[in-house]
């Protein structure tokens, strides 16, 4: 059903993006992932890919930003322009575009509204054969009004993720007083984030594990660390968020740049991006007339999950319950939402794949394949890393 929607254009006019519905699960042939964690393997059963990097078919289709909101749009109801993309059945059954309204506060003096019109896609007027220069990207973008700040998010609808690597092509633009968020939600005790802040020097990034405010509004020491000399975020960086049981790392560009214990999220969560300010200390205070964006190249994960799709909520819909009005809801999405189907045999793996240095980026590529009856990881249960090491090195050799 969701071929319909664009993906046979793609085919046509875009070889490299074939199937674009697969590249959410680019590997057909691998049981599980591998990725290095701090110093050590950590394996996942599944794998997703959405890449934002070639959705344009005509050159000027997407060169030109929406109009910036107005005071009178006010509401959050004003719809994404790009429809056929944002609104098709495939991007509806994994992505969730937010409209809800966090009210003004003494603390946080201004009100945060969400709109799916700052959620479009972008795409470089400029031609290039530089095959790292994304042709186009999605934005998530915020402004601020007189009267308010409006602002974006997106929220992925697998929400039963339980350990994962997450992994983005990101940069961050704009005006001071913004935050863009890259980061695992349940609530704001089960949370793991990077955020970026646009008033910040240009190399500096901020990795948090909430809460990082005590119950007086606080600081917790440790809950946040504020990186300072990482490569500038107004570029293209790969960002990275490993949580594995009792550890967070965050990852710029293949390197490990901060760990973090405190906190380490325990419940199943969900991702989500968003671009936004409330006038509050952390986010700043954006001028009048100011705006700033998120631009995202791809998103890839891999995770294991526990629990239903939905997450162990009660159906949660936006972070903020019932200010809410899910405009590609739940309800009409749960049919569609990729279910995650236990494999042939989902204890077992015996075909690992690699989502590190691949040829491509988003596909994994097979690094092991266990000997007939044997599943990695029950060997990997006796022999742990020992086994891992003597089966790569097995590998690499043969
Ligand atoms: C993911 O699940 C597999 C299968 O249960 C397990 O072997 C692996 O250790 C899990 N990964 C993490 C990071 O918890
Ligand atoms: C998607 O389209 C439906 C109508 O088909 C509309 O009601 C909804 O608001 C749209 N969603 C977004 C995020 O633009
Ligand atoms: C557009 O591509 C050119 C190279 O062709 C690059 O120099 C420029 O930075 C890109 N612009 C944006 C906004 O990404
Ligand atoms: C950050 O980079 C922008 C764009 O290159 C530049 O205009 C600005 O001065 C830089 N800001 C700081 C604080 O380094
Ligand atoms: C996660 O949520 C549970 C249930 O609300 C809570 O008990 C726990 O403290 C939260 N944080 C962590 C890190 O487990």
């Amino acid at each position: 059903m969701f071929l319909f929607a664009f993906a046979p254009l793609f085919h046509l006019l875009q070889p490299a993006l074939a199937a674009s519905r697969d590249l959410k699960d680019n590997s057909a042939s691998c049981d599980c992932y591998v990725t290095t964690s701090g110093s050590e393997p950590s394996y996942f059963t599944y794998h997703r890919f959405w890449d934002f990097r070639n959705l344009a078919t005509a050159p000027d289709q997407y060169t030109r930003a929406p109009r910036l909101l107005t005071d009178a749009d006010s509401s959050g109801n004003e719809l994404s322009r790009d429809q056929s993309f944002l609104n098709s059945s495939d991007w509806n059954a994994d992505w969730d575009i937010q409209d809800w309204t966090k009210e003004a506060t003494d603390e946080f003096p201004i009100r945060t509204q969400n709109s799916p019109a700052n959620v479009y896609i972008a795409q470089n007027a400029t031609e290039s054969d530089d095959n790292s220069i994304p042709p186009t990207w999605l934005t998530l973008r915020t402004s601020r009004l007189d009267d308010f700040q409006s602002a974006a998010e997106i929220e992925n609808l697998q929400k039963n993720l339980l350990h994962a690597s997450l992994r983005f092509l990101a940069r961050v633009r704009g005006d001071p007083g913004a935050v863009a968020g890259l980061f695992t939600f349940f609530d704001e005790t089960n949370e793991s984030d990077i955020e970026i802040l646009t008033g910040d020097a240009n190399r500096t990034w901020r990795f948090t594990n909430q809460p990082s405010l005590d119950k007086t509004g606080d600081e917790v020491a440790g809950a946040s660390i504020e990186a300072p000399r990482l490569p500038e975020w107004r570029d293209w960086r790969e960002m990275r968020i490993d949580w594995v049981p009792g550890v967070s790392r965050w990852y710029v560009d293949g390197e490990q740049v901060a760990e973090n214990t405190y906190s380490v999220p325990r419940k199943p969560s969900g991702l989500i991006l968003n671009m936004w300010s409330d006038g509050g200390e952390w986010s700043g205070e954006m001028d009048v007339g100011g705006s700033a964006e998120l631009h995202v190249g791809w998103v890839q994960m891999v995770f294991n999950t526990s629990g239903p799709v939905e997450g162990p909520g009660e159906g949660r819909g936006g972070r903020y319950g019932s200010s809410k009005r899910s405009l590609s809801s739940v309800e009409e999405s749960t049919p569609e939402i990729h279910q995650l189907v236990p494999r042939k045999g989902a204890k077992a793996c015996k075909v690992v794949c690699a989502v590190d240095g691949t040829e491509q980026e988003g596909v994994p590529e097979v690094v092991f394949t266990a000997s007939a009856a044997r599943s990695i990881w029950p060997a990997l249960r006796l022999g742990g890393i020992i086994t891992w090491l003597a089966l790569w090195i097995a590998y690499t050799i043969l």
